[in-house]
C-alpha cells in the first residue's frame, strides 16, 4: 500500500465504495459546513516552530486515562464498519492493538463487542448511546464492562440523528446480513430500507431523546468504568460533564453530521481545555488529517486525538492493513511534526507552539 497520505487514500476509498456506503461515511449533516469547517479550522493554524533543540529521539507515547499508548492518536467510534471490508470491526481493533493504540468500539457496530475483544489483544471503549428502554442501555454496560472495555463514551450530540441529505436521498439502509450486531436478540438490529435514511428512522423511535446531565450521574453510578462525554463544544458544558463524573471529554462535533453549523473543534478546543485544567482528560475529534494537526491538538490542551473516517477509509481499501497504513501515516507524520516543531516529547507541545512568540 503506497499511498503517501490520508486524503489519497481517501481518494481511493471513494472510489472503491459502493455509493450507499460511500455517502454514508464521508457525509455531514445539511450543507456540510461543519464537516469541511473542522478540516479547515486546522488548516488555519500555524506552527511557531523552536529551532536548536534535540530531537533525535522523539517520544509520542502517552496514556489515556491510565492505559498506556504509543501515541496520541486514537481510533474513533463510527458505525457499521462492514459496510466497508467483511472483517468490519475485528479488522479495525487488530489494526489499532498493532499500532498500540484504543480502538473505541461503536454501540452501532456490525460485529459484537465480545467478538471484536476476542480478535484483538489491544485496548477498547466502548461507544455507548442510551436507548429508551433502559434495560438495553444496562445490558450494553454490563457487556462492554464483561469484554474488558476500558471506558465508557457517552455520545451526548444525537438527541436525534442530523440529516445527512444523502443519505435521505439514497434511502440509506444495512444491506442484507448486516446488522446492528450489539442488539441482536432484542428486535433491535435491523435497518431496513423505507421512507428516507433507516438510520434516522432508527435513531428516532429508539434512541432516548429525553437524556439530561441526571442521566449521565445515573450512568457514572451504574458502572466501574470511567465515563468519557463525546460530543460537546462549550466549556460550561465540559464543567457540567465533570461535575457528573465524567472522567474524560471529547469535544467533537461528531465529525460534522449532527448540527450544521456547530463551531469547528479546534476553534473550540483551547477555551474548554482551559476550563477543564487538570480535572478531566480532554480529547478532541473532527477533520484530524495530517500529523500537524495532531501537534496543533495537543498544543491547544488535548491529551490525545481520535480519528473516525481515516481508520474507514483505510478499512476500505485493505482491510486490518489499510487501517494499519492510515495509523501509521499520522504516526509518521506526527514524528516529522515533534522534530520540526523542537518537540521531542507530548510534554513540549504546549501552547506557545500554536501561539506567535
Ligand atoms: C452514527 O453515529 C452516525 O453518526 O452515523
Amino acid at each position: 500500500m503506497d499511498y503517501i497520505n490520508l486524503a489519497e487514500m481517501e481518494a481511493a476509498a471513494l472510489a472503491a465504495l459502493p455509493p450507499m456506503a460511500r455517502d454514508y461515511y464521508a457525509s455531514g449533516a445539511r450543507d456540510e459546513i461543519t464537516l469541511a469547517d473542522n478540516r479547515q479550522a486546522w488548516a488555519r493554524i500555524r506552527l511557531y516552530y523552536r529551532v536548536l533543540v534535540d530531537v533525535s529521539r522523539r517520544d509520542c507515547s502517552t496514556t489515556v486515562l491510565g492505559t498506556p499508548v504509543s501515541m496520541p492518536v486514537l481510533v474513533a467510534p463510527t458505525a457499521f464498519h462492514r459496510l466497508a471490508h467483511s472483517d468490519g470491526e475485528r479488522a479495525t481493533a487488530r489494526a489499532a492493538a498493532a499500532a498500540g493504540t484504543v480502538m473505541a468500539c461503536s454501540t452501532l457496530g456490525t460485529v459484537p463487542i465480545e467478538e471484536i475483544a476476542d480478535a484483538s489483544e489491544g485496548p477498547l471503549w466502548f461507544q455507548l448511546y442510551v436507548y429508551r428502554d433502559r434495560g438495553i442501555t444496562t445490558a450494553l454496560v454490563e457487556r462492554a464492562e464483561t469484554a474488558g472495555c476500558r471506558a465508557l463514551v457517552l455520545t451526548v450530540d444525537a438527541a436525534e440523528i442530523g440529516t445527512r441529505e444523502r443519505d435521505a436521498r439514497n434511502g440509506f439502509a444495512l444491506p442484507a446480513g448486516l446488522t446492528v450486531a450489539n442488539l441482536a436478540g432484542t428486535g433491535k438490529a435491523l435497518l431496513t430500507p423505507g421512507e428516507g435514511s433507516a438510520l434516522s428512522r432508527y435513531v428516532r423511535s429508539q434512541l432516548d431523546p429525553s437524556l439530561t446531565w441526571r442521566d449521565l450521574e445515573w450512568l457514572v453510578a451504574q458502572t466501574r468504568l470511567p465515563v468519557v462525554v463525546k460530543g460537546l463544544v462549550r466549556a460550561d458544558d465540559a464543567r457540567r460533564a465533570i461535575a457528573a463524573g465524567a472522567k474524560g471529554v471529547v469535544v467533537s462535533n461528531h465529525g460534522g453530521r449532527q448540527l450544521d453549523t456547530a463551531p469547528a473543534t479546534a476553534e473550540v478546543l483551547p477555551r474548554i481545555a482551559d476550563a477543564v485544567g487538570d480535572d478531566a482528560e480532554v480529547y478532541v475529534d473532527g477533520g484530524i488529517r495530517r500529523g500537524t494537526d495532531v501537534i496543533k491538538a495537543l498544543a491547544l490542551g488535548a491529551r490525545a486525538v481520535l480519528v473516525g473516517r481515516p481508520a474507514l477509509w483505510g478499512l476500505a481499501v485493505g482491510g486490518e492493513a489499510g487501517v494499519t497504513h492510515a495509523l501509521e501515516l499520522l504516526r509518521a507524520e506526527l514524528l516529522e511534526a515533534m522534530a520540526l516543531c523542537g518537540a521531542p516529547d507530548l510534554a513540549a507541545c504546549t501552547r506557545d507552539l500554536v501561539t506567535p512568540g
